[in-house]
C-alpha cells in the first residue's frame, strides 16, 4: 500500500488524477459496475459463467447488496480527520486495512498467473490472501509469492481424513497464519450459468492443484488406477473429451506427452469429483481440528445465530458471515442481515468476518460499523486479474481501500475502533 502521510485515499487520487494529466486513464475501473463490464468483455463465457455466476436465479447475490443498501452512513463534520489509522490486529498480525483477499478456486479460467499472482498482489497491499482448497497452484507456490505478508488456508473437508491433515499439515509448514474451514460447499450449489454451459472447471482438471500436488492425494490415485473398476472405462471419444483430457494432462505434474498417455491425470480427476467434499460433515468432525492443527480456526459460511453460537461455545477463533457470494444457497439471506443477527451473539468472543458482496469502500464501513472485524473480498480481486494480472488484483483491491479510507475520515471518524453503528442509520 501506498506509504502516504494523507492516507491511501487521497495518495490512490493523487496517482490516477496525475496519470490523468498525462492522457492516462486508469486500467482497473475505480467502481464495481465498470469493472465488471471490462472483466467480462475480457473473459471466455465458461470463465464467466463460474466467476460471476451464483446459484439458481441469483437473488442471494441481490439480497447480498440489499443488505448494504438498507444501511446508510450518517456523516460527522469538524472533527479533524487529517490523520487516519486503518490498521487491526488479526492474529497476533497487523494489517494496513480491515481486509482480506478472499479464497478463489479455479482462477487460472481468467489468468494464467492465477493464485501467484494474487497472492503477489496481496503482498503488494501487506493484506492477508486466504489461499483456496481450489487453488490453481500449490499453496507452497503462492506462499513463496507473499514474502512475508501473512497468508491463510482455506480447506474443503475431504472425504479422505488423511487428506484433511496432508493438507493442514501443508498449510502450517507453508506459513499460513489461520485455517478457514469453508462449511457451505459440502456440495456444489445449483449454478445455471455453469449448468448451461455444461461447464465445470475442476472436470477439466483446472483447480485441483492443491490435490495434485499432494503426496496423499496421488497415493490414492495411484490406488484408484490398480483397481480397474476405480476407473472409468469407457469414455465416448468426442472432440470435447480429447479437449479435456489435454487440459487435464497440461495441469497434471510432469511432462504433458507422457501424461496423455498415462491414465492418471483423467483418475486424478475423478478421484476428485469423489472425494474433495463430504456432505455428512458435523460438529463432530470440527470438534477434531483442534487436536489436528495448532493455527487459528475460522468457520466461513456461518449465517445463522445459532450456529455462530456453537461456533464459539466449540472454540473457533473466527468466523466469516458469507453465503459464497450467492453462489451455493439461492434465496438466501443476505450477509449483512446475517451480520445483524450474528454480531451481537459473539460479542468479541470471537473474530467476526464479513463475506460476500463487499464492492466498495463504503461497504467495508458499514459492515465493521454492524459488528465485522474485519472484511473480504472475492470477485473485485477476480476481475482485477482477469485485466490485469496482478496488478490488476492489486489495484482493485487498492480502490476498495481507497474508498474506505476516505468514507472513514468523511464520516467524521480516524480510526476502525470508532466505527460503531452509531454511525449508521437503518432505511
Ligand atoms: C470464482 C470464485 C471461486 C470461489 N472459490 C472459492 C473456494 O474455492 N473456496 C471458498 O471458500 N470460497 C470460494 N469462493 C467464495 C469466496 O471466497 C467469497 O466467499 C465470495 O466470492 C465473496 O463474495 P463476493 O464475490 O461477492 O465478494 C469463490 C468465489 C468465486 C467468485
Amino acid at each position: 500500500m501506498t506509504d502516504n502521510a494523507e492516507g491511501p485515499g487521497r495518495a490512490r487520487q493523487n496517482v490516477i488524477y496525475r496519470d490523468g494529466v498525462l492522457g492516462r486513464n486508469p486500467k482497473i475501473p475505480t467502481d464495481f459496475a465498470a469493472l465488471e463490464r471490462a472483466a467480462r468483455k475480457k473473459v471466455s463465457p465458461t470463465a464467466w459463467a463460474y466467476v460471476a455466476g451464483g446459484a439458481g436465479a441469483g437473488s442471494t447475490m441481490d439480497a447480498n447488496r440489499e443488505g448494504f443498501d438498507r444501511w446508510k452512513i450518517v456523516p460527522r463534520v469538524l472533527r479533524d480527520v487529517s490523520s487516519r489509522n486503518l490498521s487491526v490486529e488479526l492474529f497476533g498480525r497487523r494489517i494496513p486495512a480491515p481486509i482480506l483477499f478472499a479464497p478463489v478456486g479455479a482462477a487460472e479460467l481468467v489468468h494464467p498467473d492465477a493464485d501467484v499472482a494474487i497472492a503477489g498482489a496481496a503482498a503488494d497491499l501487506g493484506l492477508p490472501y486466504i489461499f483456496s482448497n481450489q487453488g490453481s497452484a500449490p499453496m507452497e507456490a503462492s506462499a513463496a509469492a507473499m514474502g512475508t505478508a501473512p497468508h491463510w488456508f482455506q480447506l474443503y473437508w475431504s472425504k479422505d481424513e488423511e487428506l484433511v491433515d496432508s493438507l493442514l499439515q501443508r498449510a502450517e509448514k507453508s506459513g499460513a497464519d489461520a485455517i478457514v474451514v469453508t462449511l457451505d460447499t459440502t456440495m456444489l450449489g445449483w449454478r445455471p450459468m455453469d449448468l448451461n454451459l455444461g461447464s465445470l472447471p475442476f472436470a477439466r482438471g483446472k483447480g485441483i492443484a492443491q490435490y495434485t500436488s499432494d503426496p496423499r492425494f496421488l497415493e490414492i490415485v495411484r490406488d484408484r488406477i490398480k483397481n480397474p473398476a476405480g476407473v472409468q472405462a469407457d469414455v465416448e471419444v468426442t472432440l470435447g473429451a480429447i479437449r479435456s483430457l489435454i487440459s487435464m494432462s497440461r495441469r497434471y505434474p510432469g511432462k504433458v506427452l507422457q501424461n496423455l498417455r498415462s491414465p492418471e491425470p483423467r483418475a486424478a480427476v475423478e478421484t476428485f469429483l469423489d472425494i474433495y467434499s463430504r456432505p455428512s460433515l458435523s460438529w463432530d468432525d470440527i470438534a477434531t481440528l483442534r487436536q489436528r492443527t495448532s493455527l487459528p480456526i475460522l468457520l466461513k459460511g456461518i449465517l445463522h445465530p445459532d450456529d455462530a453460537r456453537h461456533a464459539v461455545d466449540a472454540g473457533v477463533d473466527g468466523i466469516l458471515v458469507s453465503n459464497h457470494g450467492g453462489r451455493q444457497v439461492d434465496g438466501s439471506i443476505g450477509a449483512m442481515d446475517a451480520l445483524e443477527t450474528i454480531a451481537p451473539v459473539v460479542e468479541g468472543r470471537a473474530t467476526v468476518i464479513l463475506d460476500s458482496g463487499i464492492r466498495g469502500g463504503a461497504d467495508v464501513f458499514k459492515a465493521l460499523a454492524l459488528g465485522a472485524d474485519a472484511v473480504t473480498v472475492g470477485r473485485p480481486h477476480l476481475y482485477g486479474l482477469a485485466l490485469g494480472g496482478r496488478a490488476g488484483a492489486r489495484d482493485a483491491v487498492a480502490n476498495i481501500v481507497a474508498e474506505f479510507d476516505l468514507t472513514l475520515g468523511l464520516s467524521g471518524l480516524t480510526s476502525i475502533s470508532a466505527i460503531t453503528r452509531d454511525a449508521l442509520t437503518r432505511i
